[in-house]
């Protein structure tokens, strides 16, 4: 099937492979040694356990041509797994916080976007993600450093610890945001305490157009109604959601998709999960009862909530 990616963290592409290669060559000193150190360091039980891991490995990518490497090597793995649009999230103030400039960062990875069709006939653009753990103030440091390259980004979204971070923190960003003519969506991550106002203030408050994660949804009929109306999708991660807290999730996706919400199928963080998008297809049709027609309809609501014209969904899909 051809498909969509909605979910997928750039710094979450980082093989061990190539997080050792770029620790040689700009020396930076890393813990493990070997592939295998690496490989072994990759376990977790929580998203605070997942968020070390990811962003010490990042110290490793430096120069523009690493942003580029990196988004370039996904790319590559995406086209094995018939993916032909992707939406890449970043991170950029993972970056600037340790001194790496926000241009070199957009102008390695909108290189990557620019090249992705020529190289491997996908289509690509950026998704600007703030993390929620940094102040407001930091958040709006960013947009201001990202105008002058605001024909590179389509949207912008929220990530990193959702604890203690709501949604409304970040209503004066998200409003210059939607201001510029940037897309918007936010995690509501599926071990979050006070998941159910989360998702509220994201979507009444913010007014967000998709939900990263967003099962836990379930629980209010409501809000259920209200994104079935809106057409508003989740894009979900279960494999991801396995390591977070032992449970893909699958029957409350199955339950959203069963009651027609556009429920979607993504990878998150691939190179830390060990798993790239057709292997999320595969554990969750494996482990639930999945029809083929409902596998189709997950592949297809990806085009259905993309950012891109109607004209653009019919051709992909
Ligand atoms: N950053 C990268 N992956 C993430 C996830 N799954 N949740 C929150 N922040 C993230
Ligand atoms: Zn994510």
């Amino acid at each position: 099937m051809p498909k969509a990616e909605l979910h997928l963290h750039l710094e979450g592409t980082l093989e061990p492979e190539l997080k050792l290669l770029l620790s040689k060559e700009n020396q930076v000193v890393l813990e493990q040694k070997t592939v295998a150190e690496i490989k072994k360091s990759y376990q977790f039980d929580s998203l605070t356990s997942f968020l070390q891991v990811y962003y010490s490995g990042m110290s490793v990518l430096q120069k523009e041509e690493d942003f580029y490497r990196l988004a370039l090597d996904y790319l590559k793995k995406a086209k094995e797994h018939n993916v032909r649009y992707v939406e890449l999230f970043f991170d950029p103030q993972a970056h600037t916080t340790r001194g790496v400039a926000f241009d070199t960062v957009i102008k390695g990875y909108a290189r990557a976007v620019s090249d992705s069709q020529a190289l491997f006939g996908i289509e690509s653009a950026l998704v600007m993600c703030f993390l929620r753990d940094l102040s407001a103030e930091s958040a709006e440091e960013t947009l201001t450093a990202a105008l002058p390259y605001k024909e590179l980004i389509l949207g912008v979204g929220l990530d990193s610890d959702e604890r203690d971070n709501p949604p409304i923190k970040f209503k004066k960003v998200f409003k210059k945001a939607q201001e510029i003519g940037w897309h918007t969506t936010m995690h509501c991550d599926i071990d979050q305490e006070d998941s159910i106002e989360h998702i509220e203030q994201a979507l009444l408050d913010i007014g967000v157009e998709r939900i990263d994660h967003g099962t836990n949804i379930v629980e209010n009929p409501r809000l259920v109604e209200y994104i079935k109306e809106k057409g508003i999708g989740l894009t979900c991660c279960p494999v991801s959601n396995s390591f977070v807290v032992e449970d893909m999730k699958g029957k409350e996706m199955l339950k959203l998709l069963q009651e027609g919400v556009k429920v979607t199928l993504n990878s998150d963080d691939p190179a830390y999960f060990q798993s790239y998008i057709s292997d999320d297809f595969v554990a969750l049709s494996q482990k639930y009862p999945l029809a083929p027609k409902e596998i189709a309809q997950l592949a297809k609501n990806s085009f259905e909530i993309a950012w891109i014209s109607d004209e653009r969904k019919a051709q992909y899909f």
